[in-house]
């Protein structure tokens, strides 16, 4: 009998349909029901798993988002009734480091707040529940489906989401745009550039001014994009937080990044060939901040803060938490140890700092008092 795996569903729908678009490989090798990377058993991040994200290296992160939530609360009026919306929460460690940060800093803010959590991948839940059971009654869930249909007024935020989510790959040619394909040659996966599958690729280009080179190959992701469309349309009143890599277009789609951005990782290397260990490796591209900004505006959302997230953290509140290490009573090594680890998040070459950046959006809020705003505003 034939085992259901990745590489047998994925040739056998070339087979019998033909060549597939990069979206459609992508979101299959990510999500694909019990089989995708995201989607079968085993860590993703971490130590044990293939990748860092900021969360895991240290709670500071968490807190320092936290302590922007408390000010959104405050640029609000300090309503009774607060959402927050994670989206992408996998296992659940941020949400657990901003909750934790909440109830011990702002009380009146922890009781306004109820926390959505939105994951594609349902059993995550558990982890969830588990890891926020001293907040449980603060607790509920939404499914990516439901969000759409969701409104609500407070923050809705996200690390390292929209990089993975599937995108379209394009190549300009001499005769014009052209997609590249995912198809079989044998049983190898191979690239296969044609006409584009969709008309919504060249109007993506078009809208957002993306002259691309000829010769140059570029990621799309209509995906991201119909995402935060949505979920802009959910924001009733406050802030969208948004954590990735990622640039703003003119950096993105330079000519010098002629080959895209795709990658990678499996084991903390980083490789950029998405037609091995399917399903076993992360694939993932840098996000186009300019779309969000651009399209955000035309739907009521005001950039206030987009850069790295080094200057992103030490705005908002990275050194108080260093200030509280240093005069906690914690032995000196420890100490070390912290500062060291901190440090990861806000370095830039070989740290995270300058690798991620960070979007604050706002909607109905006369007068934003986060603590990014005391850094460098857009
Ligand atoms: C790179 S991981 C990041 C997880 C976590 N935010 C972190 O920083 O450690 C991306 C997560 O987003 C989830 N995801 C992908 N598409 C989603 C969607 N449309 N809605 C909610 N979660 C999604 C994936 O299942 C995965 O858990």
């Amino acid at each position: 009998m034939n085992e259901t795996t990745l590489p047998t569903i994925i040739a056998d729908r070339i087979r019998a349909r033909g060549r597939i678009t990069f979206a459609e490989y992508m979101a299959t090798c990510l999500y694909e029901p019990g089989l995708g990377y995201y989607t079968s058993p085993g860590r993703k991040v971490g130590t044990a798993g293939d990748f860092y994200t900021s969360i895991t290296v240290h709670a500071s992160f968490g807190r320092v988002i936290a302590r922007e939530i408390i000010a959104a609360w405050r640029s609000l009026g300090c309503p009774d009734e607060f959402t927050l919306v994670e989206a992408g929460a996998g296992h659940g460690r941020l949400a657990c480091d901003i909750m934790d940060f909440l109830a011990e800093r702002s009380v009146d803010c922890y009781r306004a707040v109820r926390l959505v959590l939105v994951e594609q991948e349902p059993s995550l839940a558990e982890a969830q529940a588990t890891l926020l059971a001293a907040h449980r009654d603060r607790l509920s869930w939404l499914t990516p489906s439901e969000l759409p249909g969701f409104r609500f007024s407070g923050v809705l935020y996200s690390n390292e989401l929209l990089d993975a989510m599937p995108v379209h790959r394009v190549l300009m040619g001499e005769q014009g745009l052209k997609e590249i394909y995912v198809t079989l040659d044998g049983d190898q996966l191979q690239d296969l550039a044609d006409a584009p599958s969709t008309p919504a690729l060249a109007e993506y280009l078009e809208r957002f001014g993306i002259p691309l080179h000829p010769g140059q190959e570029a990621e799309v992701s209509l995906a991201g994009l119909a995402w935060f469309e949505d979920v802009a349309e959910c924001l009733q009143q406050g802030f969208i937080l948004t954590i990735d890599y990622g640039w703003a277009k003119a950096e993105l789609y330079s000519p010098q990044r002629n080959l895209g951005t795709l990658l990678c990782y499996y084991k903390h290397t980083v490789e950029d060939n998405p037609y091995q260990r399917l399903g076993q490796q992360d694939i993932t591209t840098h996000i186009n901040f300019s779309a969000l900004i651009e399209r955000g505006e035309e739907l009521g959302l005001k950039p206030i803060w987009f850069g790295e997230q080094s200057r992103f953290l030490l705005a908002a509140g990275v050194i108080e938490e260093l200030e509280q290490i240093e005069a906690s009573d914690l032995p000196e090594k420890d100490k070390l140890r912290l500062r060291l680890i901190i440090k990861r998040l806000i370095m830039p070459e070989g740290g995270m700092g300058d690798t991620f950046r960070v979007l604050v959006q706002s909607k109905g809020v006369a007068d934003p008092k986060l603590g990014c705003l005391r850094g460098i505003s857009l």
